[in-house]
């Protein structure tokens, strides 16, 4: 069984009893940038709890949903209520088969590559964007010696649950701006664990 499907159930209690409500309420406000967004690309977009906050936001948007686990997927699939613009994709990035997403959101997704394959992924993935795409992120950051505790026990955990093969955060942020990503909006939470942002992506 895919790791992540053993977790789906109870996958959004335990990321709030770990890290708190934060780990929810960094996520929402970010939402707003989707307004006049016309396709959107969801990337390990988990149980899907998010996807009513994004429907309010823009009921217009049509919604690509990756995810590697079919149990995540049929979570996402109850959350949407039966919405038709979004499509569900049961695979990984290697699945994506167009190129005309005007943003793309990757909520605690970046931080599952290595860092030395995430400028790869990222180089990839603005393959598949527009000009002037919107590209919206949530993520850890580790700056201080307990957020290293908490990673590693992170990384540790998702190591024997999913098989996850990295243990270290990479520095997405850096290769976001380096690739030549525009920082829109930036925040962190209050401990300063969990940053989210948003991009403009300059596609050359
Ligand atoms: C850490 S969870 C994050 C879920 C959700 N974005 C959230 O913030 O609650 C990562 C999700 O990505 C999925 N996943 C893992 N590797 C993936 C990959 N390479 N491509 C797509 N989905 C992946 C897992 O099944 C899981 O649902």
């Amino acid at each position: 069984m895919h790791g992540y499907d053993w977790l789906a159930p109870f996958y959004d209690t335990l990321a709030r009893v770990v890290v708190g409500k934060q780990i929810q309420q960094m996520q929402l406000p970010m939402l707003r940038h989707l307004h006049d967004r016309k396709k959107l690309l969801v990337l390990g977009g988990g149980t899907g709890w998010i996807l009513p906050h994004i429907f309010r936001v823009n009921p217009n948007l049509v919604i690509h949903y990756v995810d590697s686990s079919e149990k995540m997927i049929a979570r996402a699939r109850s959350n949407a209520h039966g919405n038709k613009s979004i499509q569900f994709i049961q695979g990984t990035e290697t699945a994506i088969s167009t190129n005309d997403y005007d943003a793309v959101l990757t909520y605690f997704y970046l931080d599952m590559f290595a860092p030395a394959q995430l400028t790869t992924l990222i180089t990839k993935l603005k393959n598949h964007l527009v000009k002037e795409a919107r590209w919206l992120v949530c993520d850890f950051e580790s700056q201080t010696r307990m957020h290293r505790i908490k990673v590693q026990v992170m990384y540790l955990f998702f190591r024997i649950v999913t098989g996850l093969r990295t243990n270290t955060l990479p520095a997405w942020y850096c290769v976001l701006t380096q690739s030549g990503c525009i920082v829109l909006e930036d925040a962190y939470s209050a401990d300063r664990f969990i940053r989210s942002a948003v991009f403009r992506v300059n596609i050359t």
